[in-house]
């Protein structure tokens, strides 16, 4: 995330334009999350409202006060890998990463509160701004966040898979002996981060590291909600043939200190998303994530050398977009079917 004035890791296309022109608009869609299909609107890669004040864009989302105690979450079509933003829109994928994040408010509102005001988005801009918001936005509760990541892990993969083979433990967790690389865990593990400034990583801290920061008692109830909200979510997920083999949950204080689910929940840019029936023991399962932006970046070239990583990514080509966004779009008809 990083405030307006700056903003050195988005892409120059990114902080002038917007790929977005209402003059295609289309009618859309989603007023009913997971039921509608996503509707075919132009990408967005950057939003433009004139009637709300920017607070800041993040890697994927635009987000405009309301007042004093709302905010409009509006989630682009923007894509990160490696922690930068690519200079392409991913068609559908705004939409769709609502839809699929309503659709995990619903199944878990009775575990903790959200930060959903239940209030239509597009009460709220103008006429003329309607489809920028349409079926891509939330109008949620302005909360104070909370400054850690809340990651569970179902299974061992990506930095944690690395780190025990190590350590035998993540993050201060210990462990038995003998998994595998996609290994279920005995039992889901909390596993928290920093939350990193925009361009930096986010970092693994041990729980100790998050009392320091939130204090014990909010650790523990951030810790034990979390693992609770995964338990629920990744049984249901598992029914519809998808495995979450983890997830980062945020959460923020609202003005009664009441501790509050915020940002997206549990979509396939906040968690590991596999498919059922490419799960194995000891590979990395293909998944519903962003691994065909990232295949291709790791033997992209710029200028005859291999990318380093550091904005600004090369462009993406079309079979790399369209491959990426049917992705986005199975995993969503999973869910909803
Ligand atoms: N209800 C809320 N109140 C205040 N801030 C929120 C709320 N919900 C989400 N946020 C913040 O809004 C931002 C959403 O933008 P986005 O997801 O694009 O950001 P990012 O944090 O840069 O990327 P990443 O998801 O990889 O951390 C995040 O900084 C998130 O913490
Ligand atoms: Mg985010």
């Amino acid at each position: 995330m990083f405030r307006i004035d700056s903003s050195p890791f988005l892409p120059r296309s990114l902080q002038s334009r917007g790929v977005f022109d209402p003059h295609h608009a289309h009618p859309a869609s989603s007023e009913s999350p997971m039921t509608a299909p996503p509707s075919n609107a132009p990408p967005l890669l950057s939003s433009s409202l004139h009637s709300l004040p920017l607070l800041a864009r993040g890697k994927v989302r635009d987000n405009y006060a309301v007042g004093d105690d709302r905010m409009l979450m509006i989630a682009t079509d923007r894509i990160s890998a490696f922690d930068v933003v690519l200079g392409e829109p991913i068609p559908g994928k705004g939409e769709l990463l609502t839809q699929m994040a309503m659709f995990w408010f619903a199944h878990l509102g009775h575990i903790v509160p959200n930060h959903l005001t239940g209030d239509d988005p597009q009460s709220v801009v103008q006429p003329d701004e309607r489809e920028q918001v349409r079926g891509r936005a939330m109008l949620v509760k302005r909360l104070k966040p909370l400054p850690i990541e809340a990651v569970v892990r179902g299974y061992l993969a990506g930095s944690g898979w690395k780190e025990y083979q190590q350590s035998q433990s993540v993050c201060g967790v210990a462990l038995p002996a003998g998994l595998k690389n996609a290994s279920r865990l005995p039992q889901p593990i909390f596993t928290p981060a920093t939350k990193a400034e925009m361009g930096d990583h986010d970092e693994n801290i041990d729980f100790d590291q998050a009392v320091a920061l939130i204090g014990a008692d909010l650790a523990a109830r951030v810790r034990d909600i979390s693992i609770q909200l995964y338990e629920t979510a990744a049984a249901i997920a598992l029914k519809k043939g998808v495995i979450i083999a983890d997830t980062k949950f945020e959460f923020g204080l609202d003005t009664d200190g009441t501790l509050t689910l915020m940002d997206e929940v549990l979509t396939p840019d906040s968690s590991r998303y596999w498919p059922v029936e490419g799960y194995a023991e000891g590979i990395n399962p293909p998944s519903y994530d962003k691994q065909f932006v990232r295949d291709w970046l790791e033997q992209a070239t710029v200028d005859g050398q291999p990318w380093g990583k550091r904005p600004p990514a090369p462009a993406m080509p079309p079979d790399v977009i369209s491959k990426t966004a049917a992705k986005y779009r199975e995993a969503f008809q999973r869910l909803s079917a």
